[in-house]
C-alpha cells in the first residue's frame, strides 16, 4: 500500500496514521483496505500491546472519499454478507483485542468520529472538531455508532451528531463523552502516546480481561447493527437524496432537497 497509511511498531505501540494531507486525510477504499489489513496486522503482531491510531498533517481525517460513494456498489452489503472494503476495515476494528487510543487533531469527520467511539481513550487538540453528516449526505450512522453514540453521548448528544451533523469542538466533545481530555493545539499525540506507554506497561492478561469485560455490551448486538447500518446506507446511497448530496459536493454547491418528500 501507498504511504496513505502507515504502520509502525516501536516500543510496543503499534501507531497506525493516515496521510493523505492534501485531502484531509480523507479515505478511499485502498486505504480502508490497508487500515484493515494493519488493524489485522497489530492484533496478530505479539510485540504489539497497545494500538494508536492518528492522522498527519495537523489534521485526523475528513471520513469517506466522497469520490468513492459515487459508485454504491463499492461498499458491498453488509445484509447480504458482502463486506466492501469500509465494511471489512470496520470488521477489523471491532475484532482487535488491544486497547486502542487515538490522538485527533484538527478535523475528525464521519468514520474519523465513529471509529472513535471503539476507541478506549481519545485525545483530541484543543482546535480539534468533530462531526457526523451521514443525514447531511443523505445516509445514515455507521460502524456500529447508531449503538455506541447514543451509549456514549446519551440519546440527544448522539442526536446532535448523528441527526443534525452538529460540528462539536473538541471542548464540546469532551463534555459529551466523545473525548477523553482536551490538551493544546499540537500536543494530542505526545499525551496519547503517554497513556499507550502507561497501557503497554501494564500487566497484559489483566488489561486484556478487562478490557474484554467493558466491551462485553458490545458482541452480536453490535456486530447485527453494522450489519443493519451497512444495508441501510448501502440502500440510502443509492437513492435520490444521496445523489443530490454528492452532486452538490463534487459542484461545489449547496445541496437542495426541497423537492423530495
Ligand atoms: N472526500 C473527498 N475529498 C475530500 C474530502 C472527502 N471526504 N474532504 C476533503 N476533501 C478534499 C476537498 O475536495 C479538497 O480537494 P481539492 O483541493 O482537490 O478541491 C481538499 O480535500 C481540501 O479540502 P477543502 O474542502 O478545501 O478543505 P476545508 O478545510 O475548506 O474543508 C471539510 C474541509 C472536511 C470541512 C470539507 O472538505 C468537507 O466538508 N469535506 C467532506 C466531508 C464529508 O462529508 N465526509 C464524509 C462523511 S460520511
Amino acid at each position: 500500500m501507498s504511504e496513505r497509511v502507515t504502520g509502525e511498531l516501536r516500543e510496543s505501540i503499534f501507531t497506525i496514521t493516515i496521510n493523505r494531507p492534501e485531502k484531509k486525510n480523507a479515505i478511499d477504499l485502498a486505504m480502508y483496505r490497508a487500515l484493515a489489513d494493519l488493524f489485522a496486522e497489530a492484533d496478530a503482531e505479539a510485540g504489539a500491546r497497545v494500538i494508536l491510531v492518528t492522522g498527519a498533517g495537523g489534521c485526523f481525517t475528513s471520513g469517506n472519499d466522497l469520490a468513492d460513494f459515487r459508485d454504491p456498489a463499492s461498499f458491498g452489503d453488509a445484509g447480504k454478507g458482502e463486506a466492501g472494503p469500509a465494511l471489512r476495515f470496520i470488521a477489523a476494528l471491532v475484532r482487535s483485542r488491544k486497547p486502542l487510543v487515538a490522538a485527533v487533531e484538527g478535523l475528525a469527520v464521519g468514520i474519523g468520529v465513529t471509529l472513535l467511539a471503539h476507541c478506549d481513550l481519545v485525545y483530541a487538540g484543543a482546535g480539534a472538531s468533530f462531526q457526523t453528516p451521514f443525514v447531511n449526505l443523505g445516509l445514515c450512522p455507521e460502524a456500529g455508532s447508531s449503538l455506541l453514540l447514543p451509549r456514549l453521548l446519551g440519546r440527544q448528544g448522539a442526536a446532535r451528531l448523528l441527526l443534525l451533523g452538529e460540528v462539536l469542538p473538541a471542548a464540546g466533545a469532551a463534555a459529551l463523552g466523545l473525548v477523553t481530555e482536551v490538551v493544546p493545539a499540537g500536543q494530542a499525540l505526545d499525551r496519547a502516546g503517554e497513556s499507550c506507554r502507561r497501557l503497554a506497561a501494564q500487566p497484559p492478561a489483566a488489561l486484556r480481561r478487562a478490557r474484554e469485560l467493558l466491551l462485553k455490551d458490545g458482541g452480536p448486538e453490535l456486530e447485527e447493527r453494522i450489519a443493519l447500518e451497512g444495508r441501510i446506507f448501502g440502500e440510502l446511497l443509492a437513492a435520490p437524496e444521496a445523489r443530490e448530496a454528492l452532486g452538490a459536493f463534487t459542484e461545489k454547491r449547496k445541496p437542495d432537497f426541497s423537492r423530495f418528500s
